[in-house]
């Protein structure tokens, strides 16, 4: 059973600024809720209990977000809020989260070797902080990547096939299709120029490993953009276990650029019942007026 994970959530968010210069980029609300929250729920409702977020300078509000705030419940108490009451009691007690520091901004590989000890020697889940996958099943998408998991006992990542000019963009996939979504890999590669791409199915910020991962990232040099890729890790474990790709059933919301977050807010929004009808008339009438 797989009942931790780690949520690197220590990346600059560079892309967001100035609104990034000092309130982490995880925090960034989608309709009325940070990011990072829909993160916490997906892992949560697909049965982890026990999350470790990897951050670094200025992410402080995301510790608070998931502690408890005495001053805020007790003013909704006296004003009878009672719904509101219970929705700030239930995120401080969602899970049991731990944090620990990424001192230097050495890359995505490096932040999740960060929660090496707090995880152990057990399969865990990764969840990347700044992207929201919603789930076109019952399961959320890191529960359906933690049963491929258990069918077949190494490590799987979630996979999206993207247009050919985005492959650049992401961690790219060479493997075949064995069951129904389920690939067997060959082989990764971090961002690689389009020609050198060896398929448009990229990782999509979601992850379930094997703990033989952290001796791979012990010995993951600096790879792309001078950081330790999670990626390059994951070439290295392939050469002494087998690895899964899940093209994983749902959506994916990358909160981690301007125009993504916008689209992502507006489909958000239209999932709102007290907002959809005000939103879609405000969007006929932007529309007409183009
Ligand atoms: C990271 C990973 C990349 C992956 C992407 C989206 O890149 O390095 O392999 O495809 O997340 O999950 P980043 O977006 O941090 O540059």
């Amino acid at each position: 059973m797989i009942k931790k994970a780690v949520i690197p959530a220590a990346g600059f968010g560079t892309r967001f600024l100035p609104a990034t210069k000092s309130s982490p980029k995880e925090m960034l609300p989608i309709v009325d809720t940070p990011v990072i929250q829909y993160v916490v729920e997906e892992a949560v409702n697909s049965g982890i209990t026990d999350i470790v977020m990897v951050i670094g300078r200025g992410k402080r509000a995301i510790e608070e977000h998931f502690d408890r705030n005495f001053e805020l419940e007790g003013e909704l108490e006296r004003r009878g809020r009672e719904e509101e009451l219970e929705a700030m009691r239930a995120i401080s007690t969602i899970a049991d989260i731990h944090f620990v520091w990424q001192k230097e901004m050495n890359g995505l590989g490096d932040a999740v070797y960060c929660a090496r000890n707090h995880i152990g020697d057990e399969p865990f889940a990764v969840l990347l902080g700044d992207t929201i996958l919603d789930s076109a099943t019952d399961r959320p998408v890191i529960g359906q990547l933690m049963d491929v998991y258990d069918r077949y006992h190494d490590s799987v990542v979630a996979l999206e096939e993207v247009g050919w000019d985005r492959v650049s963009r992401y961690g790219v996939m060479d493997g075949s299709e064995i069951d129904d979504g389920v690939m067997q890999v060959n082989d990764f590669v971090e961002k690689p120029d389009r020609e050198d791409a060896p398929s448009n199915l990229v990782i999509a910020s979601r992850y379930v490993f094997s703990p033989q991962i952290f001796d791979c990232l012990s010995r993951t040099k600096r790879g792309k953009n001078n950081e330790i890729q999670l990626t390059d890790a994951m070439h290295m474990l392939l050469s002494s276990r087998a690895m899964y790709g899940y093209k994983f059933r749902g959506h994916r919301y990358d909160a981690g650029n301007k125009l993504d977050y916008l689209k992502t807010n507006i489909a958000f929004a239209l999932k709102h019942s007290d907002l959809r009808s005000d939103v879609v008339d405000h969007i006929k009438k932007l529309a007409l007026e183009l």
